[in-house]
C-alpha cells in the first residue's frame, strides 16, 4: 500500500534510470493453467509480452534489456515443451527481428549454443549481424543459458591462457575474467525483475548481479506490460545504492 502510494507521489523527483534491466520471465505455465489452457499457450502469450518490456525499456531510456528465455535446466522439461519453446524462439528470431531492426534494437544472444539446432544457430548469427550497428536498445536474450556453466567456461578459458603462458594467474583481474563471460561488453544489470511472485535467481547472471537491485512482482509474465516496466523503473529510482560503501 505504502509502496503503491509512493509510486504516484508527484514529489518523487528522482530520475535515476537503470542502464541495464534483466528479467526472469516467470509464470507462463500458471497463467495457462488458471485459464485451463495448454502450457504452450502460456509460452505463446509470454512471447507476446516481450513487446511490452521492449517498449517500456525504450520509453524509460534503458540501454540494455536482458530476458531469461531458456535456461540450461529447461532442457530437462518434457520434449514437447522444449520443442514449443524452441519453435517460439525460432519464430521470434526470424519474424520479429525485422521490426526490432527497424526500431533500432540490437540483438545479442548469450548462452551455450552447442545444444541449439543448426537452424536456430544460423538465425542467431543472421539476427546479430543484421542489428549489430543499432544503438537505441540492446536486447540480450539468454538462451540455453546457465550462470554456473558460464563461470565454469570462463575459468577454463583463463586456465588455458595461463597454461599457454599468455596470462599470469597471480595478476588476473575481474576485468580480464569478465572478458571470458558470455556477457562481455555488457554492463552489469542495475535492476533484476522476476515475475510471478517467486523470489530466486535460478542460475541467472550470478557473477553480474553483485550490486544489482532486485524487484519481485506478483504479475505472471504473460500479463506483464510496459506500464509494469515503468513502475519497476520508478521503484528502482527510489532505491539507495551503496555498493558496500557507507553514505
Ligand atoms: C517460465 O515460465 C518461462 C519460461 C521457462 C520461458 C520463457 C519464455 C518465453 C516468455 C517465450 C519466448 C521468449 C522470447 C524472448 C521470444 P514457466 O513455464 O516456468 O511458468 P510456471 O512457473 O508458471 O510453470
Amino acid at each position: 500500500m505504502a509502496l503503491a502510494a509512493s509510486l504516484i507521489d508527484p514529489m518523487n523527483k528522482s530520475h535515476d534510470t537503470p542502464r541495464h534491466v534483466a528479467i526472469v520471465m516467470d509464470g507462463n505455465g500458471r497463467w495457462a493453467s488458471k485459464r485451463s489452457l495448454a502450457r504452450a499457450m502460456g509460452h505463446k502469450r509470454g512471447a507476446e509480452a516481450v513487446r511490452g518490456a521492449i517498449e517500456g525499456a525504450v520509453d524509460a531510456g534503458v540501454e540494455y534489456l536482458t530476458l531469461y528465455a531458456f535456461s540450461s535446466e529447461n532442457w530437462n522439461r518434457p520434449a514437447e515443451e522444449v520443442s514449443d519453446l524452441m519453435g517460439l524462439l525460432k519464430l521470434y528470431l526470424t519474424r520479429e527481428i525485422k521490426s526490432l531492426h527497424k526500431e533500432g534494437v540490437r540483438l545479442r544472444i548469450i548462452g551455450n549454443r552447442d545444444r541449439l539446432s543448426a537452424e536456430i544457430k544460423k538465425s542467431i548469427t543472421k539476427a546479430e549481424e543484421l542489428t549489430k550497428n543499432n544503438g537505441r536498445l540492446t536486447l540480450v536474450i539468454a538462451l540455453s543459458y546457465g550462470s554456473r556453466d558460464e563461470i565454469l567456461q570462463a575459468a577454463k578459458a583463463v586456465a588455458i591462457k595461463a597454461t599457454a603462458g599468455d596470462l599470469d594467474i597471480d595478476q588476473l583481474t575481474e576485468e580480464q575474467f569478465e572478458r571470458e563471460l558470455f556477457t562481455h561488453g555488457i554492463p552489469d544489470p542495475d535492476l533484476i525483475i522476476r515475475t510471478s511472485g517467486e523470489q530466486r535467481l535460478s542460475n541467472f547472471l550470478l557473477w553480474q548481479v553483485a550490486y544489482s537491485e532486485f524487484l519481485f512482482v506478483d504479475t505472471l509474465w504473460p500479463d506483464f506490460t510496459k506500464e509494469h516496466f515503468a513502475s519497476a523503473v520508478k521503484v528502482f529510482a527510489m532505491r539507495e545504492r551503496r555498493y558496500g560503501v557507507r553514505p
